[in-house]
């Protein structure tokens, strides 16, 4: 009896796999990191192959860490690193080039230049993104453009392109699936999020020919199954999304209005805002939050640049802490941050201030400060910048906000939950299981085979979650805020390109 979902989250950094039973608990997990490739300032690649090795190994790791086989396995969900692109070629399978990741700039100056013909607004209308670098389109333009025969091959229809799921999938399937889901999709910026079709406008902008491209289906149905190459018995696939929006699912975000926030590196908080995509006057992505059962729905997004690399930067740059957890303790050696004000710009600010050329900066220190006063002003300088994203959701959604879910590594930290919580005035829910995006993607798997028969039964697991609820006054939180707003204000004075 197939007894197990087996997850795949292929991450920016690692492989990840984990099995969960039917209550939604880890039965076993594997992860392997795998290289980050800086041919030039800027560029940031992933070898294809490597992604392949590494995420079909830990799969059979966890499989066989849990005393199982392909056998006891239900299904098959694949969450993923979203944006970053892989072109290879149909008869081969072998990659063409190396996978260009979502933080890659390379195609930045593209990017102005399209900004300066006046296209934002159409594209920014079709995929609901801004003009950026970040996503798919300008990356596989790159490829073609820049790799010797590329674009001849990829015109006579020789040429696969796809995101990480897609390229999985095609290896999972030894190339009799070249598919990729909405979410994934969504994030390209050749997909219109309204028709949920590849759009000809886009495609001939970024003048890549649609035989290149995966067929887009759903977050969850049976797409196909394995070939025996990585386990003995086939095994469906039938999940697949995106890694942020697998997590707003695995945090059962299922209601308009209800919020995820992931503190990793930086941090991405999505909102489910139901069944049509509302457009954001803060600067913020709309995008596919998911489609299941025929019905799709869309999500807000905002990301945050520097999150648990605040702490990391504590660790590493100033040696104030040995790990990063230290920082709590670090941080509880003082009641407050007596007026230090730290603003953690080191990569300028994003959502929702969009400031590239805005820099790190700390306000407020006196004679008396110590390292406990900065660290506790670097944690509440995380709280504070969700803060800002999170209001600029409601702004654009008008959509009360009666929690926020949390997970992500940072989401440990307990003195910045209850921090969150004050600040936003708000209940703030951690859930017991913070692998929510493996979740996500298990759920979502789940769902299409009838492991779990409904969203309703997933509610039911009852997951048990720890709840922060706003314990400070909150006339001296309101001053704090004030406080923060006006730092930020100052770093943006003197930021200059
Ligand atoms: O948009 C990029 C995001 O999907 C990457 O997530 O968790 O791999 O850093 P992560």
């Amino acid at each position: 009896m197939a007894k197990y979902i087996l997850a795949l989250d292929q991450g920016t950094t690692s492989s990840r796999a984990i099995l969960f039973d039917r209550k939604g608990r880890i039965v076993a997990q594997a992860q392997k990191e795998f290289a980050q490739l800086f041919p030039k300032p800027g560029w940031v690649e992933h070898d294809p192959l490597e992604i392949w090795s590494t995420q079909a190994g830990v799969a059979a790791e966890a499989t066989v860490k849990a005393g199982q086989n392909g056998k006891s396995i239900a299904a098959l969900g694949i969450t993923n690193q979203r944006e970053t692109v892989v072109v290879w070629n149909r008869k081969t399978g072998k990659p063409i080039y190396n996978a260009i990741v979502w933080q890659d700039r390379r195609t930045a100056p593209y990017c102005d230049q399209l900004r300066a013909e006046g296209r934002e607004p159409m594209i920014r209308a079709k995929t609901g993104l801004v003009l950026d670098a970040y996503f798919s389109a300008s990356k596989v333009k790159w490829i073609l453009d820049n790799v010797r025969g590329a674009r001849k091959k990829a015109e006579a229809g020789l040429l696969a392109f796809g995101t990480i799921d897609s390229w999985l999938i095609w290896n999972f399937t030894q190339g009799e699936l070249h598919v990729t889901d909405v979410t994934n999709a969504s994030r390209t910026m050749l997909l219109n999020i309204h028709t949920l079709r590849w759009d000809e406008e886009l495609l001939a902008l970024f003048d890549i020919p649609s035989s290149m491209l995966p067929q887009v289906r759903q977050s969850s149905e049976v797409y196909g199954e394995t070939k025996t190459t990585v386990f003995a018995s086939k095994i469906p696939i039938t999940g697949i999304a995106g890694d942020q929006q697998a997590a707003l699912f695995g945090q059962l975000c299922t209601t308009p209005g209800m919020v995820k926030n992931t503190y990793g590196t930086g941090c991405f908080m999505l909102m489910q805002t139901g069944t049509e995509p509302k457009e954001s006057r803060n600067n913020l992505l709309t995008t596919v939050a998911w489609q299941l059962d025929g019905q799709v729905q869309y999500a807000l997004e905002g990301s945050i640049f520097m999150a648990g690399a605040v702490v990391q930067w504590l660790r590493d740059n100033l040696g104030i802490i040995k790990t990063a957890a230290d920082v709590e303790q670090l941080a509880r050696q003082v009641g407050s941050t007596e007026g230090v004000y730290f603003v953690p710009a080191f990569a300028g600010l994003g959502a929702p201030h969009w400031n590239p050329y805005a820099r790190g900066t700390l306000f407020g220190m006196s004679r008396a400060t110590t390292a406990a006063h900065i660290a506790r002003a670097a944690v509440e300088a995380i709280a504070f910048q969700v803060m800002d994203v999170l209001r600029a959701m409601e702004a654009d959604s008008g959509l009360p906000i009666a929690e926020l879910r949390v997970d992500g590594g940072a989401s440990a930290n307990n003195l910045l939950m209850q921090f969150q919580a004050d600040v936003l005035n708000t209940k703030v829910v951690r859930p017991r299981i913070t692998e929510t995006t493996a979740l996500g993607a298990a759920y979502l798997a789940g769902l299409a085979v009838g492991y779990w028969g409904s969203v309703a039964e997933l509610q039911a697991l009852g997951q048990s979650d720890t709840a922060f609820t706003p314990k400070a006054n909150q006339a001296a939180i309101a001053e704090g805020i004030g406080h923060w707003h006006r730092a930020v204000q100052a770093v943006q004075v003197w930021a200059q390109p």
